[in-house]
């Protein structure tokens, strides 16, 4: 296990522009952010995020997660959300947390924000969607209304009611979103990974029992242990907290069916 604590705070000022030219970093950056270098060109790298309790949780049965993580694990996913070029939310999350999704505990430049709303259904007010220079998305059904003034429509069709996380990734791609922060929550996670769609799964790990609450990923029953989904991982210490780098992209072809509605 490699302790981030032992990083300087300069050391992460040149991270997010390192990346996107492509470039080596610092330790211990390189062995946590190294993998979301390699964006193909015209093709999207999905990395998916949970902060989550030791057993499994990401939301109290309420929807309530503010915060389950620290601040070293808050501060990795604002350097997540730094490094990419998309974050993607559902519409769940901005009912339940009405987030606002931009980059402020740690440097770095904040990203495009997209959140899916199939039915156009969210609010202007949504966080989400404040005019504040970034660059902002809604992904809806092709009959929806007009997302808030500012926020550009990306029209999808639906198949049984989904829009397919691969169509998804590609239409970011197509508008130069090529590296993507799948931020949650539960539902639409769990639907990238079924899909096969996510290359890597950063899970921060907060020492913190919850006993009840909403279960980060949902797939598909399995009957025995050799189904499962068995990845590489490295692990690095983020203060009390640990996160668990998942590297998914070899695995990608034997993940499973539609997850569990
Ligand atoms: N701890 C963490 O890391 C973390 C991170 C994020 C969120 N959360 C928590 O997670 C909870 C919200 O998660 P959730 O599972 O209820 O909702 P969610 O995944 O945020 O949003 C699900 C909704 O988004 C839309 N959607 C997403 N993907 C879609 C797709 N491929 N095709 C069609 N529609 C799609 C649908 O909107 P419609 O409902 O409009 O049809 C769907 O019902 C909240 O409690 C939040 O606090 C935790």
């Amino acid at each position: 296990m490699q302790d981030s604590f032992t990083a300087r705070a300069g050391d992460w000022a040149e991270v997010p522009r390192r990346i996107r030219a492509g470039l080596h970093l610092p330790e211990p950056w390189e062995s946590q952010f190294g993998g979301l270098r390699q964006a193909s060109p015209g093709k999207c790298l999905a990395v998916g995020q949970l902060g989550q309790s030791l057993d499994g949780r990401i939301a109290t049965l309420s929807g309530h997660a503010q915060y389950i993580n620290g601040a070293e694990g808050l501060a990795h996913l604002h350097r997540l959300r730094a490094v990419v070029d998309a974050v993607v939310v559902g519409a769940g999350t901005v009912r339940a947390d009405d987030p606002q999704l931009t980059v402020r505990h740690v440097s770095g430049p904040s990203p495009a924000r997209v959140v899916i709303d199939p039915r156009g259904s969210l609010p202007a007010t949504a966080r989400a969607f404040a005019a504040d220079g970034i660059r902002r998305l809604a992904i809806t059904r092709e009959d929806a209304p007009p997302p808030p003034a500012g926020v550009e429509a990306l029209r999808l069709p639906l198949t049984d009611g989904i829009f397919s996380p691969s169509a998804i990734l590609d239409a970011l791609a197509a508008l130069g979103l090529r590296r993507v922060l799948i931020e949650g929550g539960a539902w639409t996670l769990s639907h990238f990974l079924s899909a096969g769609c996510l290359h890597r799964l950063h899970v921060v790990v907060a020492p913190v029992i919850m006993g009840s609450g909403i279960a980060g990923l949902t797939l598909p029953p399995i009957d025995r242990m050799n189904e499962a989904l068995r990845v590489p991982m490295r692990a690095h210490s983020l203060g009390d907290e640990v996160l668990f780098d998942c590297d998914l992209s070899a695995h990608a072809p034997q993940q499973r069916g539609k997850p569990v509605p």
